[in-house]
């Protein structure tokens, strides 16, 4: 009865964090009621057990929560998305595992029948929760080590995918009506195979759609493992964890104009060798600070648009401290973001809420996009890809279809970044060079705590 009732907490407070994370204002309290959560599905889990390994059991959780605290102390928040895949990776391992201590225990799961046999519906979710698995887990450490650069990726015959594809379903349906054991690890290999396979062409910039997608597999495994030890917490957690992962890649999907489909299964062949960075050298206008706190000084209105760079130099509070005095100067200053701005969903409006920008200068793309027609000066601060016009202009880029920011429509545009190079998607930004662009070149940070300055 306790044990229930905690459970039933545990699920409600997660849905209450789900629903917290939904907006920066909540996100905090979010977070403790998912803390809080996780405590009651602990104790639960922990009293409806057997008793018997008191120690192990909190040596494990003594030296799983050490790691994570490390790792979590550790990590910059702008390596977060891999930390992500690397924590989806061990669910995914954790399914794989659970399938196969049932199959091998299937007594201490009571999923046994008459003559000793499993269940066919345990085998059934077996075989999904081992498939699943196998696939998050190969397939997020590609992520991890992708996102980390460590693995640019590599061209995979989409042949191929689909017949491992196939094969795993033949095998799961083979699995499920014999009860191989030699099914049972060949379903198991493939799958491991095919994550690796699936994520490895897919490029760079539809990596965060990857993110949020192996987010989904990742609940979706996890259901299966509730099934598996009969836990309807893990069946519930893993049902929300899958379905938002679901529903944000497909966020994802349509601000980068694209369809689920495509970005896991990409049409064009990328080249994986060639090195990003440097784009075509070319005549630009080069700025100083001085010079843009005089533009800034006369502009009425002022757009700024966030990206990377801000989050890598940590410029939000400089930035913040700039638009006061702009605003104190009678200038409408307000904030852009895009949904793919940063490394993470919602990464921009973490760090503007940290440094205390009024959630009511914040826009999203589709608010404000037509506003930088009548602006004075967008003010793009470590952003590069969101503002490309080769998503618009160029069919062969490999941003080709994302929508963007029009900054080039404002009367003047401010870029500061620290060199000509290219932005995560390795595309040259044809706005450098554009008439009405002043590049102010050196670490978003020192540049706008320069341009306070002189303001
Ligand atoms: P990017 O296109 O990656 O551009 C960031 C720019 O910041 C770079 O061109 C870099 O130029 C500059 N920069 C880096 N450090 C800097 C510093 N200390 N000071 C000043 N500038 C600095 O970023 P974006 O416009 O935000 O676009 C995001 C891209 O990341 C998209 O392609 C998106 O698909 C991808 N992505 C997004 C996510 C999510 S979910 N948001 C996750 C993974 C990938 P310099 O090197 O010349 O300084």
């Amino acid at each position: 009865m306790i044990i229930d009732l905690l459970y039933l907490v545990a699920a409600v407070c997660f849905i209450l964090a789900l629903k917290g994370l939904s907006s920066p204002e909540s996100a905090s309290s979010g977070n403790f009621i998912g803390i809080a959560g996780m405590i009651f599905a602990c104790l639960a889990a922990y009293l409806s057990t057997d008793l018997s390994n008191v120690v192990l059991t909190l040596l494990a959780v003594c030296i799983g929560g050490s790691i994570g605290v490390c790792i979590a102390r550790s990590l910059s928040m702008t390596a977060l998305p891999q930390m992500v895949a690397g924590f989806h990776s061990l669910v995914g391992l954790a399914a794989v595992l659970v399938a196969f201590s049932a199959y091998y225990a299937p007594e201490v799961f009571k999923i046994v029948g008459e003559f000793g046999r499993i269940y066919k519906s345990s085998l059934i979710e077996m075989g999904l929760g081992v498939a699943i698995g196998a696939i998050t887990f190969s397939g997020s450490l590609i992520a991890f080590a992708k996102l980390h650069e460590i693995y640019k990726g590599t061209n995979v015959p989409k042949e191929l995918n689909a017949f491992l594809g196939s094969s795993i379903l033949c095998l799961l349906i083979y699995f499920v009506l014999t009860d191989s054991q030699c099914a049972f690890w060949l379903l198991t290999f493939l799958s491991f195979v095919l994550g690796a396979t699936l994520i490895a062409p897919i490029g760079g910039a539809d990596m965060p759609v990857v993110v949020s997608m192996l987010n989904s597999y990742s609940g979706w495994a996890a259901s299966g493992i509730g099934f598996t030890l009969h836990n309807d917490l893990l069946i519930i957690t893993g049902a929300l964890v899958g379905s938002s992962g679901a529903i944000l890649s497909y966020i994802m999907c349509k601000g980068m104009n694209r369809s689920l489909f495509n970005v896991i299964f990409p049409s064009g062949q990328d080249d994986f060798s060639a090195e990003k960075g440097a784009a075509t050298v070319r005549p630009y206008q080069k700025g100083s600070a001085e010079d843009a706190a005089f533009i800034l000084k006369n502009a009425k209105s002022v757009i700024v648009v966030p990206g990377y760079g801000m989050a890598t130099s940590q410029a939000q509070h400089a930035l913040k401290e700039m638009g006061d005095l702009l605003k104190r100067n009678g200038t409408i200053v307000r904030y852009a973001i895009h949904p793919v701005a940063g490394r993470m969903p919602g990464h921009m409006n973490v760090l503007l809420a940290e440094a205390n920008v009024p959630y009511e200068d914040v826009f999203e793309l589709d608010e404000i996009n037509r506003d930088f027609a009548t602006c004075d000066v967008a003010y793009v601060i470590g952003a590069n890809d969101v503002t490309n016009p080769a998503a618009k202009n160029d069919p062969s880029s490999s941003i080709y279809g994302m929508p963007i920011f029009e900054v080039d429509k404002a009367k003047t545009v401010l870029f500061l970044k620290r060199s000509m190079g290219t932005g995560y998607a390795g595309v040259d930004n044809e706005l450098f060079y554009a008439q009405n662009t002043m590049m102010l070149l050196g670490d978003a940070k020192k540049t706008t705590e320069a341009i306070v300055k002189a303001l």
